[in-house]
Protein backbone atom coordinates (compact mmCIF):
# COMPACT_ATOMS: atom_id res chain seq x y z
CA UNK A 1 0.00 0.00 0.00
CA UNK A 2 1.50 3.13 -1.02
CA UNK A 3 1.94 5.96 2.08
CA UNK A 4 0.05 9.25 1.16
CA UNK A 5 1.57 12.54 -0.21
CA UNK A 6 2.00 14.66 2.34
CA UNK A 7 2.50 18.51 1.64
CA UNK A 8 3.06 20.60 4.63
CA UNK A 9 2.88 24.32 5.10
CA UNK A 10 5.14 26.33 7.35
CA UNK A 11 6.65 29.42 7.68
CA UNK A 12 8.47 31.86 10.85
CA UNK A 13 5.89 35.36 9.89
CA UNK A 14 2.45 34.75 10.79
CA UNK A 15 -0.15 35.83 8.80
CA UNK A 16 1.09 34.87 5.56
CA UNK A 17 -1.18 32.46 4.23
CA UNK A 18 -0.84 28.94 5.59
CA UNK A 19 -3.95 28.38 6.62
CA UNK A 20 -5.22 29.62 3.10
CA UNK A 21 -3.55 27.93 1.12
CA UNK A 22 -3.34 24.78 3.38
CA UNK A 23 -7.43 24.69 2.56
CA UNK A 24 -6.65 25.67 -1.19
CA UNK A 25 -4.11 22.64 -1.61
CA UNK A 26 -6.23 20.12 -0.15
CA UNK A 27 -9.50 21.43 -2.12
CA UNK A 28 -7.04 20.74 -5.38
CA UNK A 29 -5.73 17.27 -3.91
CA UNK A 30 -9.04 16.18 -3.40
CA UNK A 31 -9.73 16.44 -7.47
CA UNK A 32 -7.28 13.96 -7.45
CA UNK A 33 -7.57 11.87 -4.33
CA UNK A 34 -8.76 11.22 -0.92
CA UNK A 35 -7.30 14.27 1.37
CA UNK A 36 -6.89 14.92 4.54
CA UNK A 37 -6.53 18.42 6.06
CA UNK A 38 -4.38 17.84 9.29
CA UNK A 39 -4.70 21.47 11.36
CA UNK A 40 -1.96 21.43 13.53
CA UNK A 41 -2.26 25.06 14.40
CA UNK A 42 -3.60 25.36 18.18
CA UNK A 43 -5.76 28.29 17.00
CA UNK A 44 -7.66 25.97 15.00
CA UNK A 45 -8.38 28.25 11.85
CA UNK A 46 -8.20 25.50 9.24
CA UNK A 47 -10.68 23.72 11.20
CA UNK A 48 -13.15 26.11 11.57
CA UNK A 49 -13.24 27.32 7.89
CA UNK A 50 -13.98 23.37 7.48
CA UNK A 51 -16.21 23.34 10.36
CA UNK A 52 -19.45 23.68 8.09
CA UNK A 53 -18.57 20.92 6.81
CA UNK A 54 -18.43 22.49 2.50
CA UNK A 55 -15.22 21.44 1.61
CA UNK A 56 -14.66 18.73 -0.55
CA UNK A 57 -12.01 16.86 1.95
CA UNK A 58 -11.96 15.96 6.07
CA UNK A 59 -10.13 17.46 8.48
CA UNK A 60 -8.25 16.32 11.65
CA UNK A 61 -6.10 17.58 13.95
CA UNK A 62 -2.52 16.10 15.09
CA UNK A 63 -4.71 14.93 17.73
CA UNK A 64 -6.99 12.59 15.70
CA UNK A 65 -5.26 12.49 12.41
CA UNK A 66 -3.57 9.54 13.56
CA UNK A 67 -6.71 7.65 14.61
CA UNK A 68 -8.10 8.20 11.19
CA UNK A 69 -5.47 7.71 9.17
CA UNK A 70 -4.91 4.06 11.21
CA UNK A 71 -8.25 3.10 10.03
CA UNK A 72 -8.64 4.99 6.55
CA UNK A 73 -6.31 5.24 3.71
CA UNK A 74 -5.88 8.71 2.63
CA UNK A 75 -3.64 9.67 -1.14
CA UNK A 76 -2.90 12.95 -0.13
CA UNK A 77 -2.18 14.95 3.85
CA UNK A 78 -2.08 18.66 3.88
CA UNK A 79 -0.56 19.55 6.91
CA UNK A 80 -1.16 23.67 8.38
CA UNK A 81 1.25 24.39 11.10
CA UNK A 82 1.34 27.36 13.57
CA UNK A 83 3.74 29.76 12.41
CA UNK A 84 7.44 29.80 14.31
CA UNK A 85 8.63 26.46 14.09
CA UNK A 86 11.29 25.96 16.43
CA UNK A 87 14.37 24.08 15.12
CA UNK A 88 13.28 20.83 16.11
CA UNK A 89 10.12 21.26 14.82
CA UNK A 90 11.35 21.93 10.87
CA UNK A 91 13.28 18.99 11.79
CA UNK A 92 10.08 16.86 12.20
CA UNK A 93 8.34 18.75 9.76
CA UNK A 94 10.75 18.38 7.48
CA UNK A 95 11.47 14.79 7.76
CA UNK A 96 7.50 13.45 7.77
CA UNK A 97 6.84 15.59 4.80
CA UNK A 98 7.42 15.30 0.47
CA UNK A 99 6.96 19.24 0.17
CA UNK A 100 7.64 21.75 2.69
CA UNK A 101 5.94 24.92 1.27
CA UNK A 102 7.11 28.55 2.69
CA UNK A 103 4.51 31.31 2.04
CA UNK A 104 5.95 34.49 1.62
CA UNK A 105 4.52 37.95 1.26
CA UNK A 106 5.97 40.73 -0.97
CA UNK A 107 7.26 42.49 1.55
CA UNK A 108 10.71 42.97 3.50
CA UNK A 109 9.32 41.68 6.55
CA UNK A 110 7.94 38.01 5.01
CA UNK A 111 11.53 37.88 3.18
CA UNK A 112 13.56 38.79 6.10
CA UNK A 113 11.66 36.23 7.92
CA UNK A 114 12.27 33.43 5.13
CA UNK A 115 16.08 34.70 5.58
CA UNK A 116 16.01 33.30 9.29
CA UNK A 117 13.82 30.27 8.43
CA UNK A 118 15.55 28.91 5.59
CA UNK A 119 19.26 28.97 8.04
CA UNK A 120 17.33 26.59 9.94
CA UNK A 121 16.07 24.37 8.13
CA UNK A 122 18.09 21.22 7.60
CA UNK A 123 20.98 20.52 4.92
CA UNK A 124 18.82 18.98 1.73
CA UNK A 125 15.41 20.25 2.98
CA UNK A 126 12.71 19.39 0.28
CA UNK A 127 11.19 22.94 0.30
CA UNK A 128 9.54 25.86 -2.13
CA UNK A 129 8.26 29.38 -1.26
CA UNK A 130 4.93 30.17 -3.15
CA UNK A 131 4.60 33.40 -3.24
CA UNK A 132 1.18 34.87 -1.90
CA UNK A 133 -0.68 37.94 -1.69
CA UNK A 134 0.43 39.53 -5.02
CA UNK A 135 -1.21 42.88 -5.09
CA UNK A 136 -3.09 44.00 -8.87
CA UNK A 137 -0.75 45.54 -11.60
CA UNK A 138 0.06 48.40 -11.97
CA UNK A 139 2.30 47.59 -8.57
CA UNK A 140 4.73 45.71 -9.22
CA UNK A 141 5.93 44.12 -6.08
CA UNK A 142 5.26 40.49 -6.81
CA UNK A 143 7.46 40.22 -9.95
CA UNK A 144 10.37 41.85 -8.20
CA UNK A 145 9.71 39.72 -4.99
CA UNK A 146 9.87 36.91 -7.16
CA UNK A 147 12.82 38.25 -9.40
CA UNK A 148 14.48 39.11 -5.41
CA UNK A 149 14.26 35.44 -4.53
CA UNK A 150 15.75 33.76 -7.62
CA UNK A 151 18.34 36.17 -6.87
CA UNK A 152 18.98 35.15 -4.10
CA UNK A 153 18.92 31.38 -4.84
CA UNK A 154 15.64 30.31 -3.37
CA UNK A 155 13.70 27.93 -4.91
CA UNK A 156 10.18 29.93 -5.89
CA UNK A 157 7.35 28.43 -7.57
CA UNK A 158 6.70 29.71 -10.80
CA UNK A 159 3.34 30.71 -10.39
CA UNK A 160 2.23 32.99 -7.30
CA UNK A 161 -1.04 33.81 -5.66
CA UNK A 162 -2.34 37.18 -6.18
CA UNK A 163 -4.30 39.59 -3.61
CA UNK A 164 -8.21 38.77 -3.31
CA UNK A 165 -10.38 39.85 -1.09
CA UNK A 166 -12.88 36.80 -2.04
CA UNK A 167 -10.32 34.71 0.39
CA UNK A 168 -11.72 36.68 3.25
CA UNK A 169 -14.93 36.05 2.16
CA UNK A 170 -14.55 32.04 1.59
CA UNK A 171 -12.81 31.61 5.17
CA UNK A 172 -15.71 33.60 6.61
CA UNK A 173 -18.59 31.34 4.59
CA UNK A 174 -16.99 27.91 5.16
CA UNK A 175 -16.80 27.34 1.32
CA UNK A 176 -13.85 26.60 -1.24
CA UNK A 177 -12.70 29.97 -2.84
CA UNK A 178 -14.32 29.43 -6.30
CA UNK A 179 -17.40 28.77 -4.40
CA UNK A 180 -17.67 32.55 -3.43
CA UNK A 181 -17.78 35.76 -5.26
CA UNK A 182 -15.27 36.72 -7.20
CA UNK A 183 -13.44 33.38 -6.40
CA UNK A 184 -13.06 31.62 -9.66
CA UNK A 185 -10.62 34.06 -10.71
CA UNK A 186 -8.77 33.58 -7.52
CA UNK A 187 -9.22 29.73 -7.93
CA UNK A 188 -7.57 30.19 -11.64
CA UNK A 189 -4.10 30.92 -9.85
CA UNK A 190 -4.18 27.84 -7.94
CA UNK A 191 -5.33 25.65 -11.00
CA UNK A 192 -2.15 27.05 -12.40
CA UNK A 193 0.36 26.69 -9.92
CA UNK A 194 -0.17 22.63 -9.74
CA UNK A 195 0.51 22.94 -13.32
CA UNK A 196 3.74 23.67 -12.09
CA UNK A 197 6.77 21.35 -10.77
CA UNK A 198 7.18 19.61 -8.19
CA UNK A 199 3.12 20.15 -7.62
CA UNK A 200 2.37 18.48 -10.87
CA UNK A 201 4.45 15.30 -10.19
CA UNK A 202 3.30 14.78 -6.69
CA UNK A 203 -0.25 15.32 -7.54
CA UNK A 204 -0.30 13.05 -10.55
N1 LIG B 1 -4.06 35.54 -1.63
C1 LIG B 1 -4.70 36.22 -0.66
N2 LIG B 1 -5.41 37.34 -0.96
C2 LIG B 1 -6.04 38.05 0.01
N3 LIG B 1 -6.06 37.71 1.30
C3 LIG B 1 -5.36 36.61 1.66
C4 LIG B 1 -4.66 35.80 0.72
N4 LIG B 1 -4.08 34.76 1.40
C5 LIG B 1 -4.41 34.92 2.69
N5 LIG B 1 -5.18 36.03 2.85
C6 LIG B 1 -5.73 36.58 4.10
O1 LIG B 1 -4.63 36.89 4.95
C7 LIG B 1 -4.94 36.59 6.31
C8 LIG B 1 -3.91 35.60 6.86
O2 LIG B 1 -4.04 34.39 6.13
P1 LIG B 1 -3.86 32.98 6.85
O3 LIG B 1 -4.70 32.92 8.09
O4 LIG B 1 -4.05 31.94 5.82
O5 LIG B 1 -2.33 33.09 7.25
P2 LIG B 1 -1.52 32.13 8.24
O6 LIG B 1 -0.10 32.16 7.74
O7 LIG B 1 -2.16 30.82 8.33
O8 LIG B 1 -1.64 32.92 9.62
P3 LIG B 1 -1.20 32.37 11.07
O9 LIG B 1 0.30 32.47 11.11
O10 LIG B 1 -1.87 33.33 12.00
O11 LIG B 1 -1.68 30.96 11.18
C9 LIG B 1 -6.37 36.04 6.29
O12 LIG B 1 -7.25 37.09 6.59
C10 LIG B 1 -6.57 35.58 4.86
O13 LIG B 1 -7.93 35.65 4.44
MG1 LIG C 1 -2.85 29.78 10.02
Amino acid sequence: MNSPIAITLSSFKGGVGKTTSSICLATLCSEHGKTLLIDSDPNRSASMWARQGNLPFQTATEITAHKLTSKERFDFLIIDTPARPTEDDLQELIESCHLLIIPVTPDAMSIDALGTMAKKLPKDSNFRILLNMIPPPPQKDGQETYQLLREMGYPVLDRGIRFYKAYKNAAAYGKPIYKVQGGKIAWRDWTELVKTQPLQSLLS
